[in-house]
């Protein structure tokens, strides 16, 4: 059973500048909750409750706001304010949380690499909080995973169709369909000019990846911009023939940014917080 869900968020934010210069960009809200919150509750969800969290310098805020604020707390006691809280509350008592530091950031594998003592040898999930998924018509995408996990017992990665002049801006696979929703991956292209993609199907910010990944990112040589790519690490798993890939049921909001984070504000005003779930 898959209990641990990473989160790596050491990342500097640089495409929202100024606001991420002092606050993660985790943090940033969509409506009154911030995007971390949505990701630990979309683990919960799918029932992972040990959340391992790879922090960087200025990121302080994410441990703070998974914990107790007993001033705040004392001082909205007993008024109708506390309905606020109540949703994070559900958070702090039900999941575990434990962080370590990406000190140089070199990139999504070597973050999930730094992840490595807080996961062990187990499989895990990862959720890149600035990638919102959402799905009110059913289960989370993470609890969709977990589900073809158990039938599949190998790495997954959430797919979505792209438009093809935007292959640039995410691993693009190559597979074979075996069902209308599933492919199994025969290859993978960090961030291909359309020309070069092999498919208009990019990977987006959910895994869930089997431990012998740790061994592949640490063969990975660096990549595109210095930077250790989860990608090529995949790329070798795939090789291996145990590597699936998942057009999810549901919406994702790029929220790294500003358009995708606009789109997500718009509907969870109007889908969540307009009909009471944002709390
Ligand atoms: P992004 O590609 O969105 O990079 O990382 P970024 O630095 O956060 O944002 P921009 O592009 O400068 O605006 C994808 C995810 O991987 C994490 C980020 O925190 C984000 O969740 N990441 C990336 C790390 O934890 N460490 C890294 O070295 C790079």
């Amino acid at each position: 059973m898959i209990k641990k869900c990473l989160f790596p968020a050491a990342g500097y934010g640089t495409r929202f500048l100024p606001a991420t210069k002092a606050m993660p960009k985790e943090m940033l809200p969509i409506v009154n909750k911030p995007l971390i919150q949505y990701g630990v509750e979309e683990a919960l969800e799918a029932g992972l409750s040990e959340i391992a969290m790879v922090t960087g310098r200025g990121k302080r805020a994410l441990e703070d706001h998974f914990d107790i604020s007993y001033e705040l707390e004392h001082q909205i006691q007993g008024s109708d304010k506390e309905k606020y809280l109540l949703g994070i509350r559900r958070l702090i008592d039900e999941c575990s949380f434990s962080y370590t530091r990406q000190v140089e950031m070199k990139g999504l594998g070597h973050a999930i690499l730094c992840g490595r003592p807080l996961i062990g040898d187990e499989p895990f999930a990862v959720v890149l909080a600035d990638d919102l998924c959402l799905n009110l018509e059913g289960d989370g995408v993470l609890a969709q995973m977990i589900k073809l996990y158990n039938q599949f017992r190998c790495s997954i990665v959430a797919i979505q169709e792209v438009p093809a002049e935007e292959t640039q801006k995410y691993g693009v696979i190559a597979g074979e369909m075996i069902r209308d929703d599933i492919y199994r991956v025969h290859s993978m292209v960090e961030k291909p000019k359309p020309e070069d993609a092999p498919s208009n199907l990019a990977i987006i910010g959910r895994y869930i990846l089997t431990p012998d990944i740790f061994e592949l990112i640490e063969q990975t040589e660096p990549g595109k911009g210095g930077e250790i790519q989860i990608t090529d690490a995949l790329m070798k798993q795939a090789q291996n023939g145990c590597v699936m890939a998942y057009k999810f049921k549901g919406q994702r909001f790029d929220c790294g940014g500003a358009e995708g984070y606009i789109e997500a504000t718009n509907f969870c005003y109007e889908h969540l917080y307009k009909t009471g779930k944002a709390f």
